[in-house]
């Protein structure tokens, strides 16, 4: 029982700094931080594809399915998932978004990166984010 206490608080601890955004499906979502990152990484339970998927950091005139597509961290591609882009600026974008991208997000190896808002800010400090899409 006090083991399992431990972990609970263990886990809010973690969570404490992971937005929860919320999308209407077909939208295209976008997120943008300030650190450098080679790679998103998120685990989406609603997909076929249960393990942990990542896109890698392409730039504009990049074509290759990796850089449209998540896929599994040895290289295979899921091109039945969202489109995707993670541009080395920092730009993620999922376009039209579905329900199965609803999940955990987050860059590996960073515990803390800054995302920008709208305006061009630099917001609060993160460690990933919730996303919700209805
Ligand atoms: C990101 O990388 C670029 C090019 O390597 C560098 O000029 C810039 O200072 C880096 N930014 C951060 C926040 O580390
Ligand atoms: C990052 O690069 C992409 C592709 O060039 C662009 O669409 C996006 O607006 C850029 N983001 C910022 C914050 O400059």
């Amino acid at each position: 029982m006090h083991s399992i206490l431990v972990l609970f608080s263990l886990i809010s601890l973690c969570l404490a700094k992971v937005d929860r955004l919320e999308i209407r499906r077909g939208h295209d979502f976008r997120y943008q931080v300030t650190t450098n990152s080679t790679q998103w990484a998120r685990r989406v339970p609603l997909q076929r594809h249960r393990g942990i998927q990542v896109i890698d950091a392409c730039l504009e005139l990049e074509e290759t399915a990796k850089c449209f597509n998540w896929n599994d961290k040895k290289g295979n591609v899921f091109t039945d998932t969202s489109r995707s882009r993670f541009y080395p600026n920092g730009t993620l974008i999922i376009y039209q978004v579905v329900e199965e991208d609803t999940g955990t997000y987050w860059i590996p190896g960073k515990t803390e990166f800054q995302t920008i808002g709208e305006d061009g800010k630099a917001m609060g400090w993160h460690n990933g984010f919730e996303l919700v899409v209805w």
